[in-house]
């Protein structure tokens, strides 16, 4: 079997890497549901709607690290979705297309997702949820075969690791949506190669005890924006700043 069969996110949820991840993409999504109420979101390796946070975890380092700092991190998108799921302290950790579904609600916009993961398990947790079509197969396939037959949106693309296979699949359908007017994110923890065409794509790096986190054996991650607005990414770097503010 091979490795990426195996992978399950449940002991990563809400890790270092994942709170990186996860704030970029709720400020990229809160743009967007800013200047449009419907959205098309894909994601080529999703994983689960939800995770439990049971200790010990890798969370203890990444969201429960960030949570002493709640009511100064509210206003960023990730938070308060965060928060509300936690009323009674943290226990709840939405995977990433939950927390998108979250977010559009909070902006009354309408979200339908188009999900892929190769994990059966992955597919029946995933069945008779709203707005989502569910495609148990190869994500990097399947992301790229949407980009001719839906109007543009938000794709994430979040592999459990890059290796030079994935690398090469990354960066082409970094190019192709953005070529087709979607606006991209790939995440990857840092100290893998560095496989993404950074000359192309813009970088949003994160050493994680820059801001007080703990990742482990992992210093940092990266996520790369693909998107033809330079609003964004102003709107990113000053959202990006005002949150490690908070954090150091
Ligand atoms: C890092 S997890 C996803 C986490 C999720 N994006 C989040 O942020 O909540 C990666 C997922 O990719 C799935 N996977 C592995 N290989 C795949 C492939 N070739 N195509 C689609 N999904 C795959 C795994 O089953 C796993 O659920």
């Amino acid at each position: 079997m091979d490795s990426e069969r195996q992978y399950n996110h449940s002991a990563h949820a809400g890790n270092a890497g994942d709170v990186w991840k996860h704030f970029v993409l709720g400020e990229v999504a809160d743009y967007i549901f800013s200047k449009k109420p419907r959205l098309i979101y894909a994601e080529s390796h999703v994983g689960y709607p939800e995770y439990e946070l049971n200790k010990p975890g890798e969370w203890e380092g990444g969201i429960g690290r960030c949570w002493p700092n709640l009511p100064d991190l509210k206003n960023f998108c990730y938070f308060d979705i965060l928060s509300a799921m936690n009323m009674k302290g943290l226990m709840r950790y939405p995977g990433s297309t939950s927390f998108l579904i979250k977010a559009a609600k909070k902006r009354g916009a309408s979200l339908q997702a188009e999900l892929w993961d190769t994990d059966p398990q992955v597919a029946s947790a995933w069945s008779g949820v709203e707005h989502i079509s569910f495609h148990l197969g190869d994500g990097f396939k399947g992301v790229r075969s949407l980009l001719g037959r839906s109007p543009s949106g938000l794709i994430l693309i979040d592999p459990p690791h890059i290796d030079s296979k994935n690398a090469k699949l990354a960066n082409a359908l970094l190019s192709a949506s953005k070529k087709a007017g979607w606006t991209v994110l790939l995440w990857q923890m840092a100290g893998q190669e560095k496989i993404i065409d950074s000359n192309k794509f813009e970088a949003y790096s994160l050493e994680f005890d820059q801001a007080g986190l703990d990742g482990g054996r992992w210093s940092g991650s990266s996520v790369y924006l693909a998107c033809s607005d330079q609003e964004l990414n102003s709107l990113l770097e000053k959202r990006i700043h005002e949150f490690l503010k908070i954090m150091c």
